[in-house]
């Protein structure tokens, strides 16, 4: 069966000859200032914590999860939502007629491992408005763009580690502007937890859980119904019950699964496992491939694909032994249903991202893919 995401059972996972993540970063990002923390949005917060300002604002794409703008409010400032285009570029005069005096920075996102159309078009924007460019890279660590690491175009940027490892949490905030690193001021979330602590063990106890499970995908099946019957389902959380959630320090297993990690194998597997659902999917025309090309250097976090008939596709793929599909994103409640962003709601109803990570061999995607032509 095809999981979500990659288990701390898998062997490519702890065998690094490169130095971990630590060193990748270094090697594409040596002038960059970075920090270790628990979630990348306790990140974006102590990142922006020094150039804040009571009656500012952050300008940010309406596809997005609802929660990634929680530690913008949490600092006073306004989080106002631009609207996208198919491509997921910045609709651009949407975007400019946001920015004020009072605008304090505008956000890019890179979509699953992609940088974001209009990347260069948003930096100019803020050189021109005299505001900061957080350039949110949360999708996938180890993804560079014409020699530079995604997440460090800006002069503030993140990524989020546990997208890419088995990891219960992680992330890196960077900081390439000067100013920012003046005045950046660590909060004790900043670092990694020196104690192994109850989050870690009970990862360790769920990956064991989990690794049972995948071996039968219909006790798999009906565990996690099971679980989405319940009241406190992941997607049923709050934003700000979230975000309150994301408020610890990377654990120790996280710290030390970061470093065990081989990224150039786990970026090779992940590019050919994504080359093979798109030679499947090449074949269909109810669905549209969102990237048909995967430059050098990128790192896959998904394979995205917009569907004629979402629910159909995400039905057929489980039904291949495909547990790991789904739409994305929820929007925040503002965004969902709102006229302005037709696009952003179009996709997060259309869009079925299917998994690439380095715990899947090519060959299990042939053979589900074998299991949705019949
Ligand atoms: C685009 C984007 N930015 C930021 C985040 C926040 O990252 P974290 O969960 O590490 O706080 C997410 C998480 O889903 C995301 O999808």
């Amino acid at each position: 069966m095809i999981s979500a995401t990659p288990s701390m059972f898998d062997l490519s996972v702890a065998r690094s000859a490169t130095g971990g993540i630590d060193s990748f970063v270094d090697r594409h990002a040596p002038d960059v200032a970075s920090t270790y923390y628990g979630s990348g949005k306790v990140a974006l917060r102590d990142g922006l914590a020094g150039v804040a300002h009571p009656g500012g604002n952050v300008v940010v794409p309406a596809y997005l999860s609802p929660a990634v703008v929680e530690p913008f409010r949490e600092l006073g400032l306004e989080a106002r939502f631009y609207a996208i285009e198919e491509s997921f570029a910045p609709d651009v005069a949407d975007l400019e007629g946001r920015i004020d005096d009072e605008t304090v920075a505008v956000m890019s996102v890179n979509y699953f491992g992609f940088p974001q159309p209009g990347l260069e078009r948003i930096a100019s924007l803020t050189d021109e408005y005299d505001c900061y460019h957080i350039d949110d890279n949360a999708h996938s660590p180890l993804s560079v763009h014409e020699g530079t690491l995604l997440g460090t175009y800006g002069d503030l940027g993140i990524t989020t580690l546990r997208k890419l490892l088995p990891v219960p949490d992680g992330a890196l905030l960077y900081r390439t502007d000067e100013e920012l690193r003046e005045r950046y001021s660590p909060s004790p979330l900043a670092g990694p937890s020196e104690r192994v602590g109850t989050a870690d063990c009970r990862f360790v106890a769920t990956s064991v859980v989990g690794a049972v499970l995948e071996r039968s995908p219909s006790l798999y099946r009906s565990v996690e119904a099971a679980l989405s019957d319940g009241v406190d389902g992941s997607q049923s959380v709050d934003p700000e019950a979230r975000y309150e959630a994301a408020k610890v320090p990377m654990s120790k297993l996280s710290a030390s699964v970061t470093d065990g990690a081989d990224p150039d194998e786990i970026r090779e597997t992940r590019r050919e496992n994504y080359r093979t659902w798109r030679g499947i999917f090449d074949e269909r025309d109810d669905v549209t491939i969102r990237y048909d090309s995967l430059p050098p250097g990128i790192s896959p976090y998904e394979f995205p694909v917009r569907a004629d008939d979402p629910a159909r596709l995400l039905a057929e793929l489980e039904a291949a032994g495909v547990a790991g599909a789904h739409t994305w994103p929820i929007l925040r409640q503002s965004v969902r249903g709102n006229d302005e962003y037709e696009t952003a709601n179009r996709l997060s109803a259309e869009l079925v991202a299917l998994p690439v990570h380095q715990g899947i061999e090519p060959s299990e995607i042939e053979a589900a893919a074998d299991r949705l032509r019949r």
